[in-house]
């Protein structure tokens, strides 16, 4: 979920990345659309438009697909993917991937249930032995890239032969942590994404396509006032 702080604009190592030659990616499609009939009912006035079509994704994945085998051909591969986020992803990706590969998860979350923390919390370790092995780190977004360093720094202490990165969608403007994927789907702007399997609070992974949420759906929550506890005379609490 976590996809804080709009438009603070953190652009220095974006852009230098963005540069990057080795980085296979393809823009935002043009033209967005209204959401369709297949938003709930009860979404409607929270999902504001479609920012990647389920089509559009469909073909990005094909070709993303298609880089990988190159790489990866020859030998079997790990695919190791983050859970929740990358249940659409992953699902789409695999499928399109000829190899020999076997699969495993890592569990990691942000802390709670607001937009801004930067706590990792460890859900779920991996099973199979990396050692050796040629990786695949499977993220739906790198966004500050918290995430994709610290599990990247715990894979690497595992020893596999190599490891490569792969995000359907790259927020480059937000990165806070140095670190690129080897193959990205789409370049996005500073949004609040939801859908294929992105989520605010748990919610939208089931939308098709990538979407942009009406602000004051993710502001209501994260910019909520916690009113304060009363303090006794003397300035102290307790005690
Ligand atoms: C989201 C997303 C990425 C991560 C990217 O996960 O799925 O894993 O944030 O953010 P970062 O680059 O700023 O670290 P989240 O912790 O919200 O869990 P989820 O996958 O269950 O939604």
């Amino acid at each position: 979920m976590r996809q804080p702080n709009l438009r603070t604009g953190i652009a220095r190592q974006a852009k230098t990345a963005l540069q990057h030659p080795k980085f296979m990616r393809a823009p935002v499609p043009e033209g967005h659309a209204s959401p369709d009939d297949r938003v709930p009912a009860r979404w409607r006035k929270e999902v504001e438009r479609v920012l990647i079509t389920d089509a559009q994704i469909a073909q990005r994945i094909r070709g993303m697909s298609r880089d990988i085998m190159r790489d990866f051909a020859g030998r079997e591969m790990v695919v190791v993917s983050l859970l929740n986020g990358t249940v659409m992803f992953l699902a789409d990706l695999i499928r399109n991937l000829a190899l020999p590969l076997r699969l495993d998860f890592i569990g990691v979350s942000s802390y709670g249930a607001g937009t801004e923390s930067g706590d990792l919390v460890f859900t779920k370790e991996l099973r199979l032995n990396v050692r050796g092995r040629d990786v695949l780190l499977v993220d739906d977004i790198l966004d500050t890239g918290k995430t994709l360093y610290r599990v990247l720094g715990k894979i690497r202490a595992l020893k596999p032969r190599r490891i490569k990165t792969c995000v359907l969608l790259n927020k480059a403007a937000r990165r806070v942590e140095a670190v690129e994927a080897d193959y990205v789907g789409f370049e996005i702007p500073d949004f609040f994404v939801v859908g294929y399997g992105l989520d605010f609070a748990e919610r939208y992974r089931n939308l098709p396509f990538v979407g942009v949420l009406y602000p004051h759906v993710y502001k209501k929550t994260s910019q909520q006032v916690i009113p304060a506890k009363p303090r006794k005379a003397g300035g102290r609490v307790g005690g």
